[in-house]
């Protein structure tokens, strides 16, 4: 049998524990956006210092941050002279709500169908143990042909704010050949995937203030401004009638796609009749001129996120709204600066807002767009994809941001290979999150068929 088949029998031996203790790390609300819910982020850090512990790793630590803390783990080769991989998580998980619309409650995980059901499942407590339960089967049944480390956050659902910092004081500790992030996912569930570009983002509120309180609608209506309308009128001009961003300024430093830009893209298999069928929208809409692979993954938006104002209760109440508020993200593709594009959004913005009310901003989290179909070990792992799906590689540009890869590109010096194993339909951030089983377990095949191909 050869060294990688030997850990894949280890792992199919021992299937069921691990998906147990995949259920019991999904049970932590480890929502680290709650401040309610802090103690119970330590302790799903705490879940997995434990588990590493268990696993004999030489060295595992947890380190405080401002927010919440990181999981630092290192197993050393059984040979000298190895290449070192850097795995990397997150930990943390995003709210719950709408709360009403889940099927079986978000932290008691559950089995329907093929699909593990519960909060993290895909993005990405299952992403991460897919990659510690790899490293076990090799480790339960043989040899280890590299240095091993993780690191794992509990804010990335938060925008990172620690992790930067993090990075640029411990990059002794975090020194390393390859880096494996497997916050992404698949095409489909038939397709192996490694996503070569991802989105940045630049993400911020407007608030729009006007009567010091909520007024009555009947006797002030017409004679001062309602923040609501004003919000929903500055809304409107924030796109083009062809679908395109308004703000002037926003494109300048959008990188154009080349002829072979849009034939890679093109060759995802992935349908608008798919696509569509996901989301549950009547039809696609986007920015004019562009396919729905390309709007989807190389092309910049912008979207309200949420929308708040006046009275949200049932029936009604007659009133003039003392305030407005939306949150609103950019994602950006090269070479656009998240910071600029914040810059240019406010001041677009203020100068449509009418002198009857008063526009205030809070800006949120940024990061860069990132493109690498360079990252090294990328060759062993399409290999392992190739040899476990027996299907054949395909490159995707993915919409999602995960900006800690340009951070460690920089820091570290080392690009990230992107993958994972979730798929579109799984829900990330909606109610009834889920994992289908199948294809996690074929994941976490191929990582042990990674990791085991540097033995060679
Ligand atoms: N796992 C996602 C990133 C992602 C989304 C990858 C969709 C592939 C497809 C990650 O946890 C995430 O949600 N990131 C945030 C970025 C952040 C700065 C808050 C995102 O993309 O909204
Ligand atoms: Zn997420």
């Amino acid at each position: 049998m050869s060294r990688a088949d030997q850990a894949v029998q280890e792992f199919l031996d021992t299937e069921e524990t691990k998906l147990h203790s995949l259920k019991a790390f999904l049970q932590i609300p480890s929502v680290s956006a709650d401040p309610e819910m802090k103690s119970r982020v330590v302790e799903a850090a705490e879940f997995l210092k434990s588990y590493f512990e268990e696993l004999g790793m030489d060295k595992v630590e947890i380190f405080p941050t401002g927010l919440h803390p990181i999981v630092f783990a290192e197993k050393h080769a059984s040979i000298p002279g190895a290449k070192t991989l850097l795995f990397y998580g997150h930990y943390d998980v995003q709210p719950t709500d709408p709360l009403g619309d889940w099927v079986t409650p978000p932290f008691e995980p559950s089995i329907r169908g093929e699909h593990l059901f519960a909060r993290g499942s895909s993005d990405m407590k299952g992403q991460i143990m897919a990659t510690i339960f790899a490293l076990e089967s090799v480790l339960k049944s043989g040899e280890l042909p590299l240095n091993v480390k993780f690191i794992l956050e509990g804010e990335e659902e938060v925008g990172s704010p620690s992790l930067e910092g993090f990075i640029q004081t411990h990059t002794d500790l975090l020194k390393c050949d390859m880096i494996l992030n497997p916050d992404v996912g698949m095409i489909n569930k038939d397709t192996p995937t490694v996503v070569n570009g991802l989105r940045g983002l630049s993400y911020f509120e407007v608030r729009i203030d006007g009567p010091k309180v909520d007024l009555h609608s009947g006797i002030f209506g017409g004679n001062v401004a309602n923040p609501a309308n004003v919000l929903a009128s500055i809304i409107a001009q924030l796109h083009n009638p062809d679908g395109s961003v308004a703000i002037p300024g926003f494109y300048d430093r959008v990188r154009p796609l080349t002829e072979e830009d849009r034939k890679m893209i093109a060759s995802n298999p992935t349908t608008d009749e798919e696509f569509l069928e996901v989301t549950g929208s009547p039809m696609l809409y986007g920015e004019q001129g562009y396919t729905m692979l390309e709007r989807h993954g190389a092309r910049p938006t912008l979207d309200v996120n949420g929308l708040y104002s006046g009275f949200i209760g049932e029936g009604a109440k007659t009133i003039i709204p003392a305030y407005a508020k939306a949150k609103i993200s950019c994602r950006l593709v090269p070479d656009q600066e998240h910071a600029e594009i914040y810059e240019l959004a406010e001041k677009y913005i203020r100068s449509i807002v009418p002198p009857t009310v008063r526009v205030s901003f809070i800006k949120h989290s940024g990061g860069p767009a990132y493109l690498a179909d360079d990252a090294p070990g990328l060759p062993n792992l399409i290999e392992a994809y190739k040899a476990t799906w027996n299907n054949d590689v395909v490159l995707k540009r993915e919409g999602g941001s995960i900006p800690v890869a340009t951070v460690m590109q920089k820091e570290l010096g080392v690009k990230s290979i992107l993958s994972g194993f979730g798929l579109p339909d799984d829900a990330i951030h909606s109610p009834n999150e889920h994992l289908h089983l199948p294809t996690w377990k074929k994941g976490i095949q191929a990582y042990i068929r990674f990791i085991t191909s540097f033995g060679a």
